[in-house]
Protein backbone atom coordinates (compact mmCIF):
# COMPACT_ATOMS: atom_id res chain seq x y z
CA UNK A 1 0.00 0.00 0.00
CA UNK A 2 0.72 3.38 -0.58
CA UNK A 3 3.55 5.62 1.89
CA UNK A 4 1.70 8.52 2.95
CA UNK A 5 0.52 9.97 6.45
CA UNK A 6 -2.00 8.03 8.29
CA UNK A 7 -5.10 8.80 7.46
CA UNK A 8 -8.25 9.49 9.22
CA UNK A 9 -11.86 9.58 8.63
CA UNK A 10 -15.06 10.25 10.46
CA UNK A 11 -18.60 11.51 9.75
CA UNK A 12 -21.63 13.09 11.29
CA UNK A 13 -25.46 12.85 10.03
CA UNK A 14 -26.95 15.54 9.25
CA UNK A 15 -30.24 14.42 10.57
CA UNK A 16 -30.56 17.12 13.99
CA UNK A 17 -28.19 19.88 14.77
CA UNK A 18 -24.82 19.51 16.11
CA UNK A 19 -24.70 18.84 19.79
CA UNK A 20 -21.83 19.14 22.62
CA UNK A 21 -21.99 15.53 22.53
CA UNK A 22 -20.59 15.20 18.64
CA UNK A 23 -18.75 18.10 19.08
CA UNK A 24 -16.90 16.60 22.72
CA UNK A 25 -17.09 12.97 21.31
CA UNK A 26 -16.18 14.12 17.26
CA UNK A 27 -15.18 16.96 16.06
CA UNK A 28 -12.79 18.36 18.81
CA UNK A 29 -10.32 15.65 18.45
CA UNK A 30 -10.78 16.15 14.79
CA UNK A 31 -9.37 19.58 14.25
CA UNK A 32 -6.35 18.20 16.70
CA UNK A 33 -5.67 15.78 14.17
CA UNK A 34 -5.27 17.67 11.29
CA UNK A 35 -1.51 18.35 11.33
CA UNK A 36 -0.14 15.19 11.52
CA UNK A 37 -2.35 13.14 9.21
CA UNK A 38 -4.61 13.43 6.05
CA UNK A 39 -7.68 13.74 7.20
CA UNK A 40 -11.63 13.12 6.04
CA UNK A 41 -14.30 14.12 7.23
CA UNK A 42 -17.92 13.76 5.63
CA UNK A 43 -21.64 14.95 6.44
CA UNK A 44 -23.17 11.26 5.81
CA UNK A 45 -26.55 12.34 4.06
CA UNK A 46 -27.26 8.94 2.85
CA UNK A 47 -27.21 7.89 6.39
CA UNK A 48 -29.20 10.49 7.53
CA UNK A 49 -32.26 9.04 5.61
CA UNK A 50 -32.16 5.81 7.21
CA UNK A 51 -34.92 7.72 9.31
CA UNK A 52 -37.40 9.68 7.44
CA UNK A 53 -36.06 13.75 7.45
CA UNK A 54 -37.81 16.80 6.11
CA UNK A 55 -36.03 17.38 2.64
CA UNK A 56 -35.95 21.32 2.93
CA UNK A 57 -34.68 21.17 6.36
CA UNK A 58 -31.76 18.11 5.42
CA UNK A 59 -30.60 20.59 2.81
CA UNK A 60 -30.40 24.05 5.76
CA UNK A 61 -28.56 20.94 8.02
CA UNK A 62 -26.34 20.07 5.73
CA UNK A 63 -24.69 23.26 4.91
CA UNK A 64 -24.92 24.32 8.08
CA UNK A 65 -22.59 21.69 9.10
CA UNK A 66 -20.54 22.11 6.85
CA UNK A 67 -20.15 25.61 7.81
CA UNK A 68 -19.50 23.91 12.14
CA UNK A 69 -16.98 21.91 10.71
CA UNK A 70 -14.92 24.86 9.68
CA UNK A 71 -15.61 26.97 12.94
CA UNK A 72 -15.13 24.20 14.78
CA UNK A 73 -11.33 24.70 13.77
CA UNK A 74 -11.53 22.20 10.49
CA UNK A 75 -9.39 23.93 8.02
CA UNK A 76 -11.25 23.18 4.11
CA UNK A 77 -7.70 23.25 2.52
CA UNK A 78 -6.09 20.58 5.14
CA UNK A 79 -8.83 18.33 5.37
CA UNK A 80 -11.00 16.72 2.53
CA UNK A 81 -14.81 18.19 3.92
CA UNK A 82 -17.11 16.55 1.74
CA UNK A 83 -20.90 15.34 1.27
CA UNK A 84 -21.29 11.46 1.27
CA UNK A 85 -24.19 11.30 -1.59
CA UNK A 86 -22.08 13.50 -3.69
CA UNK A 87 -19.26 10.69 -4.06
CA UNK A 88 -21.20 7.46 -5.32
CA UNK A 89 -18.68 5.53 -4.35
CA UNK A 90 -20.11 4.99 -0.94
CA UNK A 91 -22.83 3.53 -1.74
CA UNK A 92 -21.58 0.90 -4.26
CA UNK A 93 -19.27 -0.09 -2.00
CA UNK A 94 -21.76 -0.61 0.25
CA UNK A 95 -23.70 -3.43 -1.59
CA UNK A 96 -20.61 -5.31 -2.50
CA UNK A 97 -19.53 -5.19 1.12
CA UNK A 98 -23.06 -5.91 2.37
CA UNK A 99 -22.56 -9.18 0.41
CA UNK A 100 -19.69 -9.97 2.87
CA UNK A 101 -22.26 -9.11 6.01
CA UNK A 102 -23.76 -11.74 7.90
CA UNK A 103 -27.29 -10.75 9.04
CA UNK A 104 -26.83 -12.23 12.46
CA UNK A 105 -23.53 -9.65 12.51
CA UNK A 106 -26.64 -6.45 11.64
CA UNK A 107 -29.21 -8.03 14.55
CA UNK A 108 -26.61 -7.81 17.25
CA UNK A 109 -25.56 -3.90 16.80
CA UNK A 110 -27.08 -2.01 19.53
CA UNK A 111 -27.89 1.30 17.68
CA UNK A 112 -29.97 -0.65 15.32
CA UNK A 113 -32.05 -2.53 18.30
CA UNK A 114 -32.21 1.23 19.36
CA UNK A 115 -33.58 2.84 16.62
CA UNK A 116 -35.85 -0.13 15.60
CA UNK A 117 -37.68 0.88 19.09
CA UNK A 118 -37.85 4.46 18.34
CA UNK A 119 -38.94 4.18 14.59
CA UNK A 120 -40.86 0.83 15.43
CA UNK A 121 -43.40 1.85 12.54
CA UNK A 122 -40.66 2.76 9.95
CA UNK A 123 -37.39 -0.47 10.35
CA UNK A 124 -36.38 -0.14 6.64
CA UNK A 125 -33.57 -2.47 5.44
CA UNK A 126 -31.30 0.70 4.97
CA UNK A 127 -31.69 1.22 9.01
CA UNK A 128 -30.87 -2.66 9.05
CA UNK A 129 -27.31 -2.15 6.87
CA UNK A 130 -26.64 1.12 8.20
CA UNK A 131 -23.25 0.15 9.37
CA UNK A 132 -21.90 -1.68 6.28
CA UNK A 133 -22.29 1.75 4.33
CA UNK A 134 -20.57 3.24 7.52
CA UNK A 135 -17.81 0.14 6.93
CA UNK A 136 -17.68 1.30 3.31
CA UNK A 137 -16.98 5.18 4.41
CA UNK A 138 -14.09 4.24 6.06
CA UNK A 139 -12.51 1.52 3.56
CA UNK A 140 -13.34 3.42 0.96
CA UNK A 141 -10.11 5.84 2.28
CA UNK A 142 -7.70 2.86 3.58
CA UNK A 143 -8.28 4.75 6.73
CA UNK A 144 -6.12 4.57 9.80
CA UNK A 145 -8.21 5.49 12.79
CA UNK A 146 -11.32 6.55 12.76
CA UNK A 147 -12.30 9.02 15.65
CA UNK A 148 -15.52 8.54 17.43
CA UNK A 149 -17.60 8.72 20.61
CA UNK A 150 -18.20 5.58 22.68
CA UNK A 151 -21.95 4.90 21.03
CA UNK A 152 -19.95 4.62 17.31
CA UNK A 153 -17.18 1.41 18.46
CA UNK A 154 -19.70 -1.49 17.85
CA UNK A 155 -19.94 -0.26 14.24
CA UNK A 156 -15.97 0.54 13.58
CA UNK A 157 -15.37 -3.24 15.18
CA UNK A 158 -17.69 -4.58 12.50
CA UNK A 159 -16.22 -2.49 9.68
CA UNK A 160 -12.86 -3.89 10.57
CA UNK A 161 -14.63 -7.98 11.03
CA UNK A 162 -15.33 -7.23 7.28
CA UNK A 163 -12.30 -5.71 6.31
CA UNK A 164 -10.69 -8.85 7.89
CA UNK A 165 -12.86 -11.25 5.80
CA UNK A 166 -12.58 -9.38 2.49
CA UNK A 167 -8.74 -9.32 2.85
CA UNK A 168 -8.89 -13.31 3.68
CA UNK A 169 -10.68 -13.75 0.56
CA UNK A 170 -8.97 -11.16 -1.78
CA UNK A 171 -5.78 -10.51 -0.48
CA UNK A 172 -4.32 -7.41 1.21
CA UNK A 173 -7.62 -5.12 -0.34
CA UNK A 174 -8.39 -3.35 3.07
CA UNK A 175 -6.00 -1.31 5.63
CA UNK A 176 -7.98 -2.27 9.09
CA UNK A 177 -8.63 0.95 11.05
CA UNK A 178 -8.63 1.19 14.69
CA UNK A 179 -11.22 3.59 16.41
CA UNK A 180 -10.12 6.49 18.37
CA UNK A 181 -12.14 6.84 21.75
CA UNK A 182 -11.37 9.81 23.67
CA UNK A 183 -10.70 9.62 27.18
CA UNK A 184 -13.08 12.59 27.97
CA UNK A 185 -16.24 13.26 26.42
CA UNK A 186 -16.45 10.19 24.50
CA UNK A 187 -20.00 10.13 26.25
CA UNK A 188 -21.68 12.95 27.36
CA UNK A 189 -24.95 12.21 29.06
CA UNK A 190 -28.21 14.04 29.00
CA UNK A 191 -28.48 16.77 31.51
CA UNK A 192 -31.85 16.42 32.24
CA UNK A 193 -31.50 12.27 32.47
CA UNK A 194 -27.61 11.92 32.86
CA UNK A 195 -28.57 8.04 32.32
CA UNK A 196 -29.39 8.49 28.56
CA UNK A 197 -26.84 9.67 26.13
CA UNK A 198 -26.84 13.65 25.28
CA UNK A 199 -29.15 13.64 22.06
CA UNK A 200 -31.23 16.09 19.96
CA UNK A 201 -34.01 13.32 20.75
CA UNK A 202 -34.04 15.07 24.27
CA UNK A 203 -33.76 18.34 23.21
CA UNK A 204 -34.36 19.88 26.91
CA UNK A 205 -31.06 18.34 28.07
CA UNK A 206 -29.33 18.87 24.87
CA UNK A 207 -26.86 21.35 24.59
CA UNK A 208 -26.63 22.34 20.84
CA UNK A 209 -23.62 24.17 19.21
CA UNK A 210 -26.01 27.10 17.58
CA UNK A 211 -27.57 27.44 21.24
CA UNK A 212 -27.30 31.08 22.21
CA UNK A 213 -25.23 32.03 25.50
CA UNK A 214 -28.00 32.07 27.81
CA UNK A 215 -29.86 29.13 26.38
CA UNK A 216 -27.00 27.24 27.55
CA UNK A 217 -26.72 29.06 30.53
CA UNK A 218 -29.85 28.41 31.34
CA UNK A 219 -29.80 24.47 30.01
CA UNK A 220 -26.59 24.26 33.01
CA UNK A 221 -28.73 25.80 35.44
CA UNK A 222 -31.28 23.11 35.32
CA UNK A 223 -29.28 20.03 35.04
CA UNK A 224 -30.01 16.76 36.89
CA UNK A 225 -27.37 16.05 39.88
CA UNK A 226 -27.78 13.94 42.89
CA UNK A 227 -29.33 15.42 46.43
CA UNK A 228 -25.97 14.48 48.05
CA UNK A 229 -23.98 17.60 48.06
CA UNK A 230 -20.32 16.39 46.90
CA UNK A 231 -18.89 17.14 44.14
CA UNK A 232 -17.24 14.22 42.91
CA UNK A 233 -15.95 12.19 39.76
CA UNK A 234 -17.92 9.19 39.94
CA UNK A 235 -20.33 7.99 37.24
CA UNK A 236 -22.03 4.92 38.50
CA UNK A 237 -23.27 6.13 41.66
CA UNK A 238 -23.67 10.34 40.62
CA UNK A 239 -24.38 9.87 36.83
CA UNK A 240 -25.70 13.67 36.81
CA UNK A 241 -22.47 15.45 38.52
CA UNK A 242 -19.66 13.44 36.91
CA UNK A 243 -21.06 14.11 34.04
CA UNK A 244 -21.00 18.00 34.39
CA UNK A 245 -17.40 17.35 35.45
CA UNK A 246 -16.51 15.04 32.20
CA UNK A 247 -17.46 17.77 30.15
CA UNK A 248 -15.70 20.70 31.88
CA UNK A 249 -12.60 18.22 32.01
CA UNK A 250 -13.35 17.98 27.99
CA UNK A 251 -13.17 21.47 27.05
CA UNK A 252 -10.55 22.36 29.96
CA UNK A 253 -8.30 19.50 29.60
CA UNK A 254 -7.79 19.20 33.32
CA UNK A 255 -8.34 15.93 35.13
CA UNK A 256 -11.35 14.87 37.11
CA UNK A 257 -9.00 14.83 40.45
CA UNK A 258 -7.88 18.20 39.01
CA UNK A 259 -11.77 19.44 38.85
CA UNK A 260 -13.08 17.85 41.95
CA UNK A 261 -10.10 19.60 43.89
CA UNK A 262 -11.00 22.94 42.04
CA UNK A 263 -14.45 22.25 43.09
CA UNK A 264 -14.41 20.93 46.61
CA UNK A 265 -16.50 22.48 49.46
CA UNK A 266 -18.26 24.15 46.97
CA UNK A 267 -22.14 23.85 46.16
CA UNK A 268 -23.74 22.01 42.67
CA UNK A 269 -24.65 25.79 41.78
CA UNK A 270 -21.51 27.00 41.64
CA UNK A 271 -20.57 23.81 39.79
CA UNK A 272 -23.24 24.44 37.05
CA UNK A 273 -22.46 27.84 36.78
CA UNK A 274 -19.11 26.91 35.58
CA UNK A 275 -19.47 24.17 33.54
CA UNK A 276 -22.19 26.09 31.76
CA UNK A 277 -19.52 29.19 31.46
CA UNK A 278 -16.45 27.26 29.79
CA UNK A 279 -19.18 25.73 27.04
CA UNK A 280 -20.16 29.12 26.84
CA UNK A 281 -16.81 30.48 26.14
CA UNK A 282 -16.23 27.58 24.08
CA UNK A 283 -18.69 27.58 22.32
CA UNK A 284 -19.60 31.34 21.64
CA UNK A 285 -16.70 31.98 18.76
CA UNK A 286 -17.96 28.34 17.19
CA UNK A 287 -21.52 29.82 16.58
CA UNK A 288 -20.65 33.43 15.33
CA UNK A 289 -17.61 31.82 12.95
CA UNK A 290 -20.94 29.76 11.44
CA UNK A 291 -23.26 32.50 11.47
CA UNK A 292 -20.52 34.27 9.21
CA UNK A 293 -19.40 31.28 7.04
CA UNK A 294 -23.51 30.74 6.29
CA UNK A 295 -23.24 34.30 4.97
CA UNK A 296 -21.31 33.22 1.62
CA UNK A 297 -23.22 30.26 0.44
CA UNK A 298 -21.14 29.79 -2.62
CA UNK A 299 -18.02 29.52 -0.57
CA UNK A 300 -19.49 27.20 0.73
CA UNK A 301 -20.52 24.91 -2.20
CA UNK A 302 -16.99 25.77 -3.62
CA UNK A 303 -15.30 23.93 -0.34
CA UNK A 304 -18.05 20.95 -0.18
CA UNK A 305 -17.37 20.67 -4.59
CA UNK A 306 -13.30 20.81 -4.20
CA UNK A 307 -13.75 17.86 -1.10
CA UNK A 308 -16.06 15.63 -3.04
CA UNK A 309 -13.15 15.97 -5.58
CA UNK A 310 -10.23 14.77 -3.67
CA UNK A 311 -12.87 12.68 -1.90
CA UNK A 312 -13.01 10.73 -4.85
CA UNK A 313 -9.84 10.45 -6.32
CA UNK A 314 -9.55 8.48 -3.44
CA UNK A 315 -12.13 6.38 -3.28
CA UNK A 316 -12.35 5.46 -7.03
CA UNK A 317 -8.81 3.80 -7.12
CA UNK A 318 -9.99 2.11 -3.97
CA UNK A 319 -13.67 0.57 -5.46
CA UNK A 320 -11.27 -0.34 -9.01
CA UNK A 321 -9.21 -2.55 -6.88
CA UNK A 322 -12.36 -3.97 -5.71
CA UNK A 323 -14.01 -4.74 -8.75
CA UNK A 324 -10.72 -6.51 -9.88
CA UNK A 325 -10.91 -8.37 -7.05
CA UNK A 326 -13.86 -9.60 -7.18
CA UNK A 327 -13.66 -10.44 -10.97
CA UNK A 328 -15.55 -7.85 -12.76
CA UNK A 329 -15.34 -6.95 -16.30
CA UNK A 330 -12.53 -3.64 -16.95
CA UNK A 331 -14.81 -0.95 -17.67
P1 LIG B 1 -23.71 10.43 14.79
O1 LIG B 1 -24.08 11.36 13.68
O2 LIG B 1 -24.79 9.85 15.60
O3 LIG B 1 -22.71 11.15 15.79
C1 LIG B 1 -21.57 11.81 15.31
C2 LIG B 1 -20.38 11.63 16.22
O4 LIG B 1 -20.63 12.20 17.49
C3 LIG B 1 -20.46 11.23 18.51
N1 LIG B 1 -21.49 11.49 19.53
C4 LIG B 1 -21.22 11.58 20.83
N2 LIG B 1 -20.07 11.48 21.51
C5 LIG B 1 -20.13 11.63 22.85
N3 LIG B 1 -21.27 11.86 23.53
C6 LIG B 1 -22.46 11.96 22.90
N4 LIG B 1 -23.57 12.20 23.58
C7 LIG B 1 -22.47 11.81 21.46
N5 LIG B 1 -23.43 11.87 20.52
C8 LIG B 1 -22.82 11.67 19.33
C9 LIG B 1 -20.67 9.90 17.81
O5 LIG B 1 -20.03 8.85 18.50
C10 LIG B 1 -20.04 10.16 16.47
O6 LIG B 1 -18.65 10.02 16.52
N6 LIG B 1 -22.70 6.34 12.17
C11 LIG B 1 -22.16 7.60 12.62
C12 LIG B 1 -21.76 8.50 11.47
C13 LIG B 1 -20.85 7.87 10.50
C14 LIG B 1 -19.45 7.63 10.68
C15 LIG B 1 -19.02 7.04 9.45
C16 LIG B 1 -18.58 7.85 11.72
C17 LIG B 1 -21.18 7.44 9.26
N7 LIG B 1 -20.07 6.95 8.63
C18 LIG B 1 -17.70 6.65 9.28
C19 LIG B 1 -17.26 7.46 11.53
C20 LIG B 1 -16.82 6.87 10.33
C21 LIG B 1 -23.23 8.30 13.44
O7 LIG B 1 -24.39 8.05 13.32
O8 LIG B 1 -22.76 9.29 14.21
Amino acid sequence: MENRKKRIFSGIQPSGDLTLGSYLGAIKNWSAMQEEFECVYCIVDLHAITVRQDPEVLKRRTIEQLAQYIACGLDPEKNILFIQSHVPEHAELSWILGCYTQFGELSRMTQFKQKSQQHADNITAGLFTYPVLMAADILLYNTDCVPVGEDQKQHVELCRDIAVRFNGIYGDVFRIPEPFIPKMGARVMGLKNPLNKMSKSEPEGCVFLLDPPEVIAKKFKRAVTDSDMEIRFDPENKPGVSNLLSIYCAITGKTPQEAEAEFAGQGYGTLKTAVGECVVNKLTPIREETEKLLADRAHLEEIYRMGAKRAREIASETLKTVHEKLGFAAR
